[in-house]
């Protein structure tokens, strides 16, 4: 099939080359003229695990422009949704290439991933598509992705919601995703829309929840990892994103759960459950500095953090633990060495102040104290000898060889 993807970032990029990778061929449009470059010459503009080389094996396949010129097919918008002060999200770019779409198309599908609340794709989009054409239909088809695992998660979902209008369109639909072995649901966008806000409020609050109980578990001095293997195993449960530590971080659930909250408020409904979530959420990555105080004072002392990345394996810090936890320390006074092994050049942007290092023994050697932020796999081996005062808190449960250290864990 002819497949259009507006947006080349994280979702778009990753969407494209898989579909591409499928046997379709795919044009990519993207307002970013260097990153549009970049894929022409078959080199991916971001970090994601097999995307440089599923770019490079299906160049043939994949076209990449900063213009609209006559689309048809299949397009789907995959641009980004960012935070109004209020929580809600600016929608101006989806509305932007919906408009642009429609306005150089005669027929076809446009399909919203975009994250949108719900009620966005019939309520706002579908009148601008009106405007141009009768023969466009909208359908609202949400991701699933994880950074780092996008190419994976879309070849193996758990399952793929499309939320169509009519039965032509969702059968076109189901026919693109055929080569995908996953259950198919067909519902209505609005429907879709809330699945995905749904989804990904469950799983920060399976994350929220795994902290208020790690919260109290280090009160009464208990392992709540411990704690956790018993009770993942009851399979109404599941062991997935219980994992106790500084909270959740990265570009979705924050924005998507504040969106919920905001939405819901003017839906006239307070999301309590949600705000709960949230609250622990911003409260989680502070407790680490509370554990260090019981140590040191941080003013004038050099702490070395471990991992900048929202997680491990991505080279993205948006809303990363590490920020507040950074800034926070800097207000303290404390002088910071940091170490990451692919988001420093990212965290340089935000913190241009503080100190990077190339290797994590470089950035410990001296250092009064050691926080880990993130759990990169070369973190769980570390020789802590260089260290002025072998004073080591993790944030995430990585370090394997705790011998001849003084040792916490945020919630453990
Ligand atoms: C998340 C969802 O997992 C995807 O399904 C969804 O498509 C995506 O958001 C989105 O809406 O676009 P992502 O943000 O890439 O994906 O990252 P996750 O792997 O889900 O991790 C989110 C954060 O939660 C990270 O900071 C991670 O360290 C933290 N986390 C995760 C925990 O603190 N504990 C856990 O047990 C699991």
């Amino acid at each position: 099939m002819d497949i259009t993807i507006v947006g080349a970032g994280y979702v778009g990029l990753a969407t494209g080359v898989a579909f591409a990778e499928l046997g379709n061929n795919v044009r990519l449009i993207d307002i970013d003229r260097e990153k549009i470059e970049k894929i022409r010459k078959g080199i991916a503009p971001i970090y994601e695990e097999g995307l440089q080389e599923m770019l490079q094996r299906n160049m043939d396949r994949i076209k990449a422009a900063t213009t609209y010129n006559e689309i048809d097919g299949i397009v789907f918008i995959c641009v980004g949704t960012p935070s109004l002060p209020d929580g809600s999200i600016n929608l101006n770019y989806v509305k932007e290439a919906v408009e642009n779409a429609a306005r150089n198309m005669e027929e076809g599908i446009i399909v919203i991933k975009s994250t949108v609340f719900p009620g966005t794709t019939e309520k706002i989009l579908l009148p601008l598509v009106k405007r141009h054409s009768n023969k466009i239909s909208i359908a609202m088809n949400p991701e699933f992705l994880r950074e780092g695992k996008a190419l994976h998660d879309f070849m193996h979902p758990d399952r793929i919601v499309i939320g169509a209008r009519d039965e032509k369109t969702a059968e076109m639909l189901k026919e693109l995703y055929k080569p995908i072995n996953a259950p198919i649901i067909v519902t209505n966008p609005t429907v879709a829309e809330l699945i995905k806000y749904a989804s990904n409020a469950f799983l920060a609050t399976k994350i929220s929840f795994a902290n208020e109980i790690g919260n109290l578990a280090k009160l009464l001095g208990i392992d709540v990892y411990e704690v956790m293997k018993g009770v993942a195993m009851d399979h109404r449960i599941s062991p997935h994103f219980l994992n106790a530590g500084i909270g959740f971080g990265g570009s979705c659930f924050p924005k998507d759960l504040k969106a919920l909250r905001a939405g819901a408020a003017s839906a006239g409904y307070n999301m309590r459950l949600i705000d709960a979530v949230l609250k622990i959420n911003d409260e989680q990555p502070l407790r680490i500095i509370k554990i260090l105080e019981k140590y040191m004072e941080p003013r004038g002392k050099t702490i070395a953090i471990l991992g900048l990345a929202f997680k491990a394996n991505t080279d993205d810090v948006r809303e990363s633990r590490a920020i507040p936890i950074i800034k926070e320390l800097l207000k303290m006074g404390a002088n910071i060495k940091a170490y990451d092994p692919m988001a420093m050049e990212n965290m340089k942007k935000i913190f241009p102040e503080i100190e990077y290092y190339s290797s994590v023994e470089e950035a410990i050697e001296n250092a009064d104290a050691c926080l880990i932020l993130t759990d990169w796999k070369e973190f769980e081996e570390i020789n802590f000898d260089a260290m002025k005062r072998k004073i080591v808190i993790e944030g995430r449960r990585i370090l394997k060889n705790k011998e001849g250290i003084i040792y916490e864990g945020v919630c453990w």
